[in-house]
């Protein structure tokens, strides 16, 4: 495969230095990566560096190397534009069709997706005509991704810091992939369970298990980007960053997981049970650390009870009418000598009567705590997708492809 032309485009924040890990990021993958800073950029970071690290000639004006006319050859061959850092002022440029640098010139000729991360006090993030203008490009099908939440250039924090470069290339990535990322999601709320549910036996110690969380913290960026309001339900996640532009909740035990999954989707449009579940807890659980010698038979012999099913009680709730939204499960299944994970995912579905199924194998190292995972989609009319290998977010993206039909 030949490699894929990205062009980085960079504008003047201080976010600019990040734009060397995305530009690194990229080019692990394969890729073939051109910076095109803005010039008010190179205040922040140097040519120099962005022409050391992307193997290209760097430059900001179209009237350099006139003769290759380099904003039309850039722009035309370019299979992705992400411009990270996006300031307030490159969006507005963006937005008027200018071309008064060779960044903006080289978008206006492109028509290739764009991408674009912004990055900017929250004031700037949250002004009109800021937000006038992320709705005018997303409207003109340009990918306009959350700022992350957090510490921005001075003592202050709130949203405008830059998505985290390994987040955005992992975007890019998936768009290369040929996936799209409709508004067919804005107005509605999403909620997505994720990581595994984790249930004391005393203060140090617990009964858990290996799900990183990674899955669901992939579909909860992909609903983002569609435009859903998205509340992630987290369980142990491994530390994950999180898809900017999601509110996280997190729990511990299944039956925290389970008030607040269910909390949530009360008005939820879609929820989706990403979460690996503890399906049984001890039955007693120690207030203070059991000791060997003296609480020796409460460590040997742990009792369980079985704990809520948080899928078929959301199942339930519509049933009755309490809840409107549409409800995808996860089967994580090993097949055996008597059936076939697929076969045990079809019986699941039944059993738990939720509209969609992502069944996916596991065991021997698969899919827990990696970076990629594949399956099968099981729709409650039968429908079967065999869903291929790919990164967590392109699975999570045909997820989300075939949840959106079962969303009213
Ligand atoms: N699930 C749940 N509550 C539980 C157990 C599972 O909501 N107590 C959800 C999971 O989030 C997942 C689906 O049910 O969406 C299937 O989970 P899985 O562990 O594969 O199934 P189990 O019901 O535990 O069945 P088994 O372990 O017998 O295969």
């Amino acid at each position: 495969m030949s490699p894929r032309k990205i062009v980085v485009g960079v504008s003047g924040g201080i976010a600019a230095y990040k734009a060397c890990a995305l530009v690194r990021d990229l080019k692990e993958f394969g890729d073939d990566v051109r910076v095109v800073p803005t010039p008010s950029a190179l205040n922040f970071v140097g040519a120099a560096t962005f022409e050391a690290l992307s193997g290209h000639p760097v430059s900001t004006t179209v009237f350099d190397a006139v003769d290759e006319v380099q904003h039309v050859r850039v722009g035309q061959e370019a299979d992705l534009i992400v411009i990270a850092p996006a300031t307030a002022d490159v969006m507005a440029r963006l937005v008027a069709g200018r071309a008064d640098d060779l960044l903006t010139a080289t978008v206006l000729v492109a028509t290739c997706p764009v991408v674009i991360a912004p990055a900017m006090h929250t004031e700037m993030w949250n002004n009109p005509a800021t937000v006038a203008n992320v709705a005018t490009l997303r409207e003109r099908g340009i990918i306009v991704l959350e700022p992350a939440h957090g510490r921005l250039t001075g003592k202050d924090s709130g949203p405008g810091r830059l998505m985290e470069p390994a987040q955005i290339g992992e975007i890019a990535r998936t768009i290369l992939s040929g996936v799209e990322l409709p508004q067919d999601l804005r107005g509605k709320k999403v909620v997505v369970s994720a990581g595994g549910t984790q249930e004391n036996i005393d203060p140090v110690r617990f009964i858990g298990n290996r799900s990183s969380g990674k899955q669901g913290f992939a579909l909860a960026d992909i609903a983002v980007h569609r435009g859903a309001e998205v509340t992630i339900v987290a369980g142990d996640t491994d530390q994950l960053e999180t898809p900017p532009g999601a509110t996280i909740v997190r729990v511990r035990s299944t039956r925290d997981m389970e008030a607040a999954v269910h909390k949530h989707a009360a008005d939820a449009d879609l929820v989706i049970m990403a979460a690996a579940v503890a399906d049984f807890r001890p039955v007693s659980q120690a207030d203070s650390k059991l000791k060997k010698g003296a609480d020796e038979s409460a460590l040997t012999t742990i009792t369980l009870t079985e704990n809520p099913d948080i899928l078929k009680g959301l199942v339930e709730k519509r049933r009755a009418g309490e809840i409107t939204a549409a409800i995808v499960g996860f089967a994580a299944e090993t097949g055996d000598h008597e059936s076939s994970a697929l076969d045990y995912g079809k019986e699941k579905l039944k059993r738990k009567g939720c509209d969609l199924l992502m069944v996916n194998e596991v065991g021997d190292g698969k899919v827990f705590g990696e970076d990629r995972n594949r399956g099968w989609l099981l729709g409650k009319d039968g429908s079967v997708t065999e869903v291929d290998d790919g990164s967590k977010q392109m699975v999570a993206a045909q997820i989300i492809d075939a949840s959106v039909r079962f969303v009213s």
